[in-house]
């Protein structure tokens, strides 16, 4: 899954040296992260002209927390390719006003020209970058609550419950959707729910993922596991 899903991401970066990736974060990208690192080292891939804007960041951590999503993409993916890091975007978890930190995150992916190719993950209740279920797709850039079952499956990554951050900044519906492509991964048993909702059921933003059967270019890649309940 992970090499399929990384072969589509350096096609685009072959034919366009200077493409804008969306990016995320999660268990599911890693592979992928690992695998693009691996054909850059082998000399295969360049990241030297590649721009980089990331869904989601969250409200109140530092790029230096172990837990922010600028730690774990300069972990995973900027410190090990030859990407220039200015050339690379997370929302600010730290910015002093929220409503600031979303009208500059939107005209950032606006003065990229918009995203060629955007990568997601999905969350085990439809979410897509953290666009939670909810009773409206929210457009724009916005500081959303997390739900209890994203702040659960969260916090695994945490050393207890509490400290999971109950805020965080995401792309919204729009931004997403003005991506010229979209791939999105999912893999595992606890998917196989959400994956069968989103190819088999109606477009509500209950299901914020089930959007993209509205969008003209998007490539799902999912594992057995993940396909398993899709009739
Ligand atoms: C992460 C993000 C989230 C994850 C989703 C799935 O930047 O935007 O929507 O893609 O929560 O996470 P994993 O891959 O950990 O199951």
């Amino acid at each position: 899954m992970s090499r399929k899903a990384a072969n589509i991401i350096s096609a685009q970066i072959i034919l366009k040296n200077d493409c804008v990736l969306g990016l995320a974060t999660g268990s599911t990208p890693i592979g992928i992260y690992d695998t693009l690192t691996h054909w850059c080292e082998k000399g295969d891939l360049d990241f030297s002209e590649v721009k980089t804007v990331n869904l989601d960041e969250y409200v109140g951590l530092d790029g230096t927390h172990d837990q922010s999503y600028r730690y774990f993409m300069n972990k995973n993916l900027f410190d090990r390719v030859n990407i220039n890091k200015e050339n690379t975007n997370v929302p600010n978890g730290k910015a002093e006003n929220a409503e600031e930190e979303c009208e500059r995150y939107h005209n950032v992916i606006e003065s990229m020209g918009g995203i060629d190719l955007q990568l997601l993950g999905i969350g085990n209740n439809g979410h897509i970058g953290f666009n939670e279920p909810a009773d409206v797709f929210e457009e724009k850039v916005h500081k959303v609550e997390l739900t209890e079952s994203t702040i659960q499956a969260n916090s695994r990554l945490f050393d207890s419950i509490d400290d999971v951050p109950r805020y965080a900044y995401t792309m919204g519906i729009g931004e997403i959707m003005s991506a010229k492509r979209i791939l999105i991964v999912a893999s595992g048993k606890v998917k196989a729910p959400i994956v069968k909702e989103l190819i088999e059921g109606p477009v509500r933003p209950e299901v914020p993922a089930s959007i993209l059967k509205f969008h003209n270019d998007v490539i799902l890649i999912a594992d057995e596991d993940a396909l398993s309940l899709v009739k």
